[in-house]
């Protein structure tokens, strides 16, 4: 099967994006990473990408930038340039305008580090810990315009233990977000899904 170019996106350190190159270059993953795009110079995620010799490597200021729709709409030309099927969101720290979600609707993806709805924004680990779940775990889903509200793609559970720290947490998070993300793109891109209402059909193929 051919390989599916996919842009990423992303904010952070990029485990996620790096345990999806590791994914393709196992062949356990029929993606094609095309394009690398951050909105912070320092990002991890550049760095890993420029290793691993993706081909467009795009660091975009916002500040340079009048408002959040003119940068997302250059983030969207570059993507629609680089000719990405898909666009994974990993660690990407910025709220996507409307337009651009509408403009990749149903191929925007993302990996949010809890079971969904519970715990949506930014400090999802914090606010687990600290509401008392014994579970938590890790959702992928499409993005639409509610924020981390769109159909539910795949989720894995993560026991919390009674000694953890939000850091301690995070990181059998993070393992489990290494697993799922991969499988998960790999499964979209050979099997394919419709959506139905709030509900991924996958196609079984
Ligand atoms: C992950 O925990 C992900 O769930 C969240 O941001 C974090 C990104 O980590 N959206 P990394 O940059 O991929 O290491």
């Amino acid at each position: 099967m051919p390989a599916s170019p996919i842009a990423v996106m992303a904010s952070g350190k990029g485990s996620n994006l790096g345990a999806i190159l590791a994914a393709i270059e196992a062949g356990a993953c029929p993606a094609e990473v095309r394009l690398a795009l951050s909105d912070r110079a320092d990002a991890g995620a550049l760095e890993i990408a420029r290793k691993a010799g993706v081909p467009e490597v795009v660091h975009l200021n916002p500040r340079d930038y009048e408002s959040r729709e003119r940068f997302d709409m250059a983030c969207a030309e570059r993507i629609e340039q680089a000719g990405c099927e898909w666009i994974v969101l990993a660690g990407y720290m910025r709220i996507l305008s409307e337009a651009f979600v509408r403009r990749f609707a149903g191929r925007i993806i993302n990996i949010h580090p809890a079971l969904l709805p519970a715990f949506p924004g930014a400090h999802a680990v914090r606010d687990a810990l600290e509401y008392g779940v014994t579970i938590t775990g890790v959702t992928v889903h499409l993005v639409n315009e509610v924020l981390d509200g769109g159909p539910i793609l795949a989720q894995a559970a993560v026991p919390v233990r009674e000694d953890d720290t939000e850091a301690t947490l995070h990181a059998r998070i993070h393992e489990a977000e290494h697993r799922l993300y991969p499988e998960t793109l790999a499964r979209m891109i050979r099997e394919g899904f419709v959506v139905e209402g709030r509900r991924v059909r996958w196609k079984g193929r």
